[in-house]
């Protein structure tokens, strides 16, 4: 009889090395909220958590029209052909005219920016990435033994990138600057100047932008322009979707769309074309609902959506500012707010994830740590919880701060 091995079977390297801090974070929490008290989740940015944030009544009609019509066999793997052209249609401009031809149908934006990553990156080169930023940049460098090379964005300066830390971080194994704009952790939005100032700089060293514009539109007040609208010669690779703007992050669509107003993109089309065939793109039932999306989702829905995650952030940020131990920055779109914690101003919080795990079982208020963005002492809050609960949380978390400050109410009165 043949003897059993029972060693563990090894897991490869690239499943060793791919962490996504915010699932291990939250997945794995150990905390215990506070019994007597509702959990009040501010943690994810999924907007249909609380039931108030709902997509517009036109896309559920796009998807159950699709579904009488759909072909339910294998699509192209870039996407469909008049599905390209609609979102072509929808984010073509005068200065950055696109077809169908520059459009790619992806499995989230998630997958649009795995793409991205892959056709440029490679083992010796590095990609640029915002400090603090979204996780997923990381986890997918990391697991392809692609550098992702940190460049500094400046809390008090609206979340702007710092340029000149920037231009130091390049070198010539820099394979492309990924930005996010609006940003998701900051909840930041890029004056048309600055974008501007970021191109030139990455025209300077001949480097392409990949521009992760999940959150594109979604801006509080004035423009909204994307990297490849506004770049003449650098190659923008933009990746979007309707997670965010359309409210339905579980459909699992976004797009890739390329910029190239010098042509110097055949190659890394061709690139983009083979790695979308790794999974044959997005789901067909709902990417063919996305022409009738696009056309029927009245403005007044987008406005509403936005006029609603700004009063949110007046509310957070009017209340917040109120704590001497906490410093907000006010949101310009998105869905997120960034907010310091000032440590030295607390007796026994030392960093931002104990102020979370303090927060959680004392207050059962749950924002997410910051330091899983590159940002300690920093927490994120999402912009998309109802009126009552945002006030609720604030009040806790104003009683948590007050509790655990160098001078609390008590103390000061016996002094
Ligand atoms: C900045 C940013 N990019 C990309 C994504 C992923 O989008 P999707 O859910 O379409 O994969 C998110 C999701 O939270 C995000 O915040």
């Amino acid at each position: 009889m043949p003897s059993i091995c029972k060693n563990k079977v090894p897991i490869s390297p690239c499943a060793e090395n791919t962490i996504n801090p915010i699932r291990a974070l939250v997945d794995n929490l150990v905390v215990r909220p506070n019994p007597d008290k509702q959990l009040l989740r501010l943690s994810i940015g999924d907007p249909s958590v609380f039931g108030n944030f709902n997509p517009p009544p036109q896309l559920f009609k796009a998807v159950s029209d699709n579904l009488q019509t759909s072909c339910y066999g294998y699509g192209p793997a870039h996407g469909l052909e008049p599905v390209r052209a609609a979102i072509a249609t929808f984010y073509n401009t005068d200065s950055s005219p696109i077809t169908s031809e520059d459009v790619y149908v992806t499995s989230g934006c998630s997958d649009a920016l795995r793409i991205a990553i892959d056709v440029l990156g490679s083992d010796k080169r590095n990609i640029l990435l915002p400090k603090p930023g979204f996780s997923l940049y990381q986890t997918i460098c990391g697991n392809r033994g692609i550098e992702g090379r940190f460049y500094d964005l400046l809390p008090h300066n609206d979340w702007a990138i710092d340029l000149e830390d920037l231009e130091s971080k390049i070198d010539n194994n820099t394979a492309a600057i990924l930005v996010t704009n609006p940003s998701n952790p900051c909840g930041s939005a890029f004056s048309v100047k600055h974008q501007l100032d970021i191109i030139k700089l990455a025209d300077k060293h001949n480097i392409p932008i990949i521009a992760d514009e999940i959150y594109k539109d979604m801006v509080f007040d004035g423009e909204s322009k994307s990297f490849g609208e506004l770049s003449v010669n650098v190659p923008v690779i933009s990746c979007g979707g309707l997670a965010k703007r359309w409210l339905v992050p579980g459909w699992r669509v976004g797009w890739l769309i390329v910029h190239d107003k010098h042509e110097r993109l055949s190659e890394v089309r061709d690139g983009i074309t083979r790695l979308c065939q790794v999974i044959i793109g997005s789901n067909m039932l709902v990417q063919g609902a996305i022409p009738q999306i696009l056309e029927t989702v009245p403005q007044s829905f987008y406005d509403d959506t936005l006029a609603r995650l700004k009063k949110a952030a007046d509310i957070f940020y009017s209340k917040l500012s109120k704590i001497p131990q906490l410093r907000p920055t006010m949101p310009q779109g998105a869905m997120y707010m960034m907010v310091e914690i000032k440590v030295d101003q607390f007796h026994d919080v030392n960093d931002d994830m104990e102020f979370v795990e303090k927060l959680i079982s004392e207050q059962s208020v749950f924002p997410l740590p910051a330091n899983i963005f590159g940002m300690p002492n920093y927490i994120r809050l999402v912009l998309t919880a109802p009126e009552e609960i945002i006030t609720e949380a604030c009040s806790r978390i104003s009683e948590f701060c007050s509790a655990h400050s160098v001078s609390p109410p008590n103390k000061k009165s016996r002094s």
